[in-house]
């Protein structure tokens, strides 16, 4: 099987999710927690190197103030005792995103998390959090620009070394899922998914399990990915 290396997932519609229950959107939040551990470890299973997820956006700060800090709490706890399986099953953990505007607890989860994970090999979870995809590149932007003022020659700089001054270094995306039906990528990565194979789902992510996410990985497999070169499967 052709198994995508970096899949990255929009998890979108987790309130919607609440909404047709009668519930409050911060129970599809909740759901939401519980389908990402099981996916983390399924998608690592599955062969996949590195998972990247949208839990939230620079943008996402727009909610109500009730809203975001159910989330916040919830990121706490999914990294101080929830993500114990993920860590055992050897996932090292990244926080891809902006400090800025997150509370001291926050910050402090992010760091307890990986610092626990960071000796792990089996696979790479990353975690967008306060993360924009136009800001990651400019931030990246910002230190390649210190760099060429400490004296780096950019002279034969390539598409492929601008990924060392993203927030974490990892491949670029292989396979973007976007749960939830809206056919947008809201910010994600965008300097990651330039040859990224999309696969949009009207599945809430709460609901978008582990034969959800093997429909994408058959659906990846039978996609002719050319690279704008002609019918190179392997993309060289
Ligand atoms: C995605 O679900 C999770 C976050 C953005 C934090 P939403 O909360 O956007 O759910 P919908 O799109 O309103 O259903
Ligand atoms: C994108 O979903 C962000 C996350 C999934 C964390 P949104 O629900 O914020 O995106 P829009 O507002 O529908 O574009
Ligand atoms: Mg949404």
């Amino acid at each position: 099987m052709n198994v995508p290396k970096h899949v990255a997932i929009i998890m979108d519609g987790n309130g919607r999710w609440a909404e047709k229950r009668g519930l409050p959107r911060s129970s599809g939040h909740l759901e939401g927690s519980k389908t990402l551990e099981k996916l983390a470890i399924h998608a690592m299973d599955m062969g996949v190197e590195v998972l990247s997820v949208y839990a939230f956006s620079t943008d996402n700060f727009k909610r109500s103030e009730e809203e975001v800090n159910y989330l916040m709490d919830l990121f706490i706890k999914m990294f101080k005792t929830k993500f114990d399986k993920i860590n055992k099953r050897g996932i090292k953990v990244f926080i891809s995103g902006r400090k800025v505007n997150l509370r001291k607890d926050v910050l402090e989860a992010i760091e307890n998390i990986e610092e626990k994970t960071k000796d792990n090999t089996a696979g790479i979870l990353n975690i967008c959090l306060n993360y924009g995809g136009q800001e990651e590149i400019i931030d990246g932007a910002i230190k390649l620009a210190k760099d060429i003022q400490n004296g780096l020659d950019v002279t034969n700089f390539k598409r492929e070394d601008f990924y060392k001054y993203l927030y974490h270094y990892l491949p670029p995306i292989d396979l973007l899922i976007r749960t939830g039906g809206e056919l947008r990528v809201s910010n994600f990565m965008l300097y990651e998914m330039s040859y990224s194979e999309f696969y949009f789902t009207n599945t809430y992510f709460p609901d978008f399990d582990k034969s959800e996410f093997n429909k994408a990985l058959f659906m990846y497999e039978n996609r002719d990915r050319r690279f704008g070169g002609i019918n190179d499967k392997k993309g060289n």
